[in-house]
C-alpha cells in the first residue's frame, strides 16, 4: 500500500499565520503539524509516501523531510497547481500509485489513541485483498462544517453529505481515507462540485453505493483534531504538550515509529537525536537509542556469564 499526504490547500483561516508558510508547516507544540498525519500513514506500515503540496511550499517540506531516509521512508513529492479538491489528489497521483491500494491522510489531520495501528493496518489488508475502501467517523459538536456519514439502526452507512445545512447525524469523517487499487479511475469520474472542488464525498459515496466502503467509528478511546484555525492550532498544541508533559513520552515521532518497527537502526536514530540536540525531542530520541544500547549491552553481558 502506498500513502499520499496532502498538504496544500490555501489555509486562508489561519492568515497571517499562513502568509509566508504553509498550515502544515506552523508548529503543533514541539514538532511540525505534518509530522502527525505522516506519522499516521506509518502507523498503517506505509513505507512509501506521496507528498502534495503548492507550488510554492512544496520545496520546505523537501527541506524538512528529503527522501524520508531518517524515518524509514521512501518520500515523493508533487505539485498541486491550485487547491482543486481533496480528491483531486487521486488524479495527480495516478501514475505514482500504479496498480496499488492507497491511504491519503489530510496534512492538518491528527490522530490519536490506543490501538490506532492495529485499526489501520486492518483497513490496509481490507483495501488490498477485498477491494474495500475504509472511512473513519468521529463524533463532533458541529457536524455540519464536515462530511457527514449517517447510518441505520443496524449501525451500517448509508448515507454520506458534504457540509450538509441539517445533518442527519453526529458524525464526520475524518481526513484519513484507505482505498482499493483503482480509485484513480474512480475519481476521473467526478466533476467539480458547486464550489468548484473534485469532492472527497462524492467519491466515498462511489464506493458507498457499490456496497464497498466500511466506515469505523473511532469512540471514545480515540482523539482527532484538525489544526485549520487559530483556536485548533492551539487546541492542538495543548493536548500534545499535556500528554507529553504528563505522561514523558513523545507523541507522533516519525523517527521513534521507524526505530519502532525496525525500519532504521540506532545509528540513525542517534544522529536524529543529534540534529535535535538539546531540545526535549532530541532528548527522547537519544534516550530511546541509548535504552536499546543498555538492553542489548546487559543481555550481551547475561550471555557471558
Ligand atoms: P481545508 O482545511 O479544507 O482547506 P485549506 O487548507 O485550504 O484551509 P482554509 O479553508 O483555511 O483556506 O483543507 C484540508 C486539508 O487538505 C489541508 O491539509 C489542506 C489540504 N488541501 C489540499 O492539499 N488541496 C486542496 O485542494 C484542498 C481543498 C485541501
Amino acid at each position: 500500500m502506498k500513502g499520499i499526504l496532502l498538504a496544500g490547500g490555501s489555509g486562508s483561516r489561519l492568515a497571517p499565520l499562513t502568509a509566508v508558510t504553509s498550515k502544515q508547516l506552523l508548529p503543533v507544540y514541539d514538532k511540525p503539524l505534518v509530522y502527525y498525519p505522516l506519522s499516521t500513514l506509518m502507523l498503517a506500515g506505509i513505507r512509501d509516501i506521496l507528498i502534495i503540496s503548492t507550488p510554492e511550499d512544496l520545496p520546505r517540506f523537501r527541506a524538512l523531510l528529503g527522501g524520508g531516509d531518517s524515518f524509514g521512508l521512501t518520500l515523493s513529492y508533487r505539485e498541486q497547481p491550485s487547491p482543486g479538491g481533496l480528491a483531486q489528489a487521486f488524479l495527480l497521483a495516478e501514475d505514482y500509485l500504479e496498480a496499488e491500494s492507497c491511504a491519503m491522510v489530510l496534512g492538518d489531520n491528527l490522530f490519536y489513541g490506543s490501538g490506532l495501528s492495529r485499526l489501520l493496518r486492518a483497513a490496509a489488508v481490507r483495501a488490498e485483498k477485498q477491494a474495500r475502501a475504509t472511512v473513519f467517523a468521529c463524533r463532533v459538536r458541529d457536524p455540519e462544517r464536515f462530511g457527514v456519514v449517517s447510518f441505520d439502526e443496524c449501525g451500517r452507512a448509508v448515507s454520506l453529505e458534504e457540509k450538509p445545512l441539517q445533518p442527519q447525524s453526529s458524525y464526520a469523517v475524518t481526513g484519513l481515507y484507505l482505498y482499493p487499487p483503482g480509485v484513480s479511475r474512480l475519481a476521473r469520474t467526478l466533476r467539480p462540485s458547486a464550489r468548484g472542488e473534485l469532492e472527497i464525498t462524492e467519491l466515498n459515496a462511489l464506493y458507498l453505493a457499490r456496497g464497498l466502503l466500511d466506515v469505523e467509528t473511532l469512540g471514545r478511546g480515540y482523539t482527532w483534531l484538525d489544526a485549520g484555525t487559530p483556536e485548533s492550532l492551539f487546541e492542538a498544541g495543548a493536548f500534545v504538550r499535556m500528554l507529553e508533559t504528563r505522561q514523558g513520552l513523545v507523541l507522533s515521532s516519525p523517527e521513534e515509529i521507524a526505530y519502532r518497527f525496525g525500519w532504521i537502526g540506532r545509528e540513525a536514530l542517534f544522529r536524529s537525536a543529534q540534529r535535535c540536540a538539546g531540545t526535549k525531542y532530541g532528548e527522547h530520541l537519544r534516550t530511546l537509542a541509548e535504552e536499546e544500547t543498555l538492553r542489548r549491552d546487559k543481555n550481551a553481558a547475561r550471555r557471558q556469564v
